[in-house]
């Protein structure tokens, strides 16, 4: 292990981060732990980009802990709609709460804590104890993995957790010795690896600039770069259908709150069967209302309602991809003469005016709008 590396390192890092780092975003030079945290969990799975576009957004709407504490999770989920990981908002809503009830209002600032809270995992912990409070704490998120698989040739999958565990200790052993540096220097390891020490095209390789440790760094000097970080193969993710129910009465149409531990929890969605393993695309090309009435409102008594229904239609098949699986959706579209009236209260007919009031899964979403069912704009705000 390169000890001159491990002392300079942070100190390099920073002075490459004052000529080519990330600066001036609506986050940073905030010592508020409410504002850091909502940009930390909007970041994680969302481009910096789009976190532009809807974190002040967000702020305005929600801007303090006790406020987002006090909200209703629908508005919360709306307020999301579109950013995908909906457990994300979920998660926030309830950690403020947590936050309200638990410390009084204010984020603690020691990581152990931070961690404790809902949908904060150790790397989210350590960058919000860091901005908001200049804690001395490490963060290693799949960036900051790679870059240190590659400065220090760390072999072995990074998944493994005697690999994971190195990691962490090199994080903390390269930290900065004056906390006040932790805020620049925990952005300038985000912004090193997103933009400069990247998967696939590092600057080592393009050459189009000079890395600062282009003579330490033991995956450039020993011609491994694109080989580190090892990572175990994947199984491709299995493949599912699903029926969904498309039904319109006048300006209106049918919505489900999906429970709350499902996924995309507590959005509303069309009403939807079970889901069974892929069947050969050209499977259910015909489908009786009895029959798709059966398969997504089981427990309703529907006779006397299939009468006001017209014919099915497939109006479309759309494909998701989640992190672990791949669903097919399977678009069936009737129309009633009147709002038919079910016993589940979680079914609820929603004007097409309102439905930008309600999350909706990011799919369903832009087929409601596909359809025209409800003009863009009425499922923004
Ligand atoms: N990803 C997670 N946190 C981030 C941050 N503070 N800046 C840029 N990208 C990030």
């Amino acid at each position: 292990m390169s000890k001159a590396l491990i002392n300079t390192f942070a100190k390099k890092l920073i002075a490459w981060h004052g000529v080519s780092g990330r600066s001036g975003l609506p986050w940073q030079n905030n010592r508020d732990p409410y504002a850091v945290w909502v940009s930390e969990i909007m970041l994680q799975q969302t481009q910096v980009a789009t976190v532009l576009e809807r974190y002040p957004r967000f702020m305005k709407r929600f801007p303090t802990v006790k406020k987002l504490a006090v909200a209703d999770i629908d508005g919360v989920l709306a307020e999301w709609a579109g950013l995908g990981y909906y457990s994300r908002a979920r998660n926030l809503h309830a950690c403020a709460q947590a936050v309200v009830t638990d410390f009084a209002g204010k984020f603690p600032s020691d990581p152990l804590l931070l961690e404790q809270l809902k949908g904060i995992g150790r790397s989210t912990a350590g960058a919000i104890a860091a901005f908001a409070f200049h804690e001395r704490a490490p963060i290693l998120d799949a960036n900051v993995k790679r870059i240190l698989a590659r400065l220090f040739a760390i072999e072995g999958a990074i998944q493994d957790k005697v690999v994971n565990d190195r990691l962490w200790a090199l994080a903390k052993e390269l930290l900065p010795t004056s906390p006040q540096d932790m805020p620049v220097y925990t952005q300038a390891l985000m912004d090193f690896g997103a933009t400069w020490c990247t998967a696939r095209k590092p600057v080592c390789l393009t050459g189009e600039k000079k890395c600062p440790f282009i003579k330490e760094c033991q995956a450039n000097l020993s011609d491994q770069v694109l080989l580190l970080p090892q990572k175990t193969v994947k199984a491709k993710s299995p493949e599912f259908d699903c029926n969904m129910l498309l039904i319109r009465s006048g300006n209106s149409v049918l919505l489900q709150k999906r429970p709350s531990k499902a996924i995309w929890g507590s959005l509303w969605s069309l009403p939807e069967s079970a889901w069974t393993p892929k069947a050969p695309a050209d499977a259910g090309v015909h489908m009786s209302v009895k029959a798709l009435f059966a398969l997504t409102l089981p427990g309703e008594k529907s006779s006397a309602h299939m009468k006001l229904c017209k014919a099915l239609e497939k109006i479309e098949e759309i494909k998701h991809v989640f992190t672990h699986r791949r669903l097919w959706m399977h678009i069936w579209q009737t129309s009633s003469v009147k709002e038919l009236q079910f016993a589940n209260p979680d079914l609820k007919w929603v004007s097409l005016s309102q439905l930008g009031r309600y999350g909706l899964p990011q799919p369903i979403k832009i087929l409601l709008q596909g359809l025209s069912l409800a003009r863009g704009d009425d499922l923004e705000n």
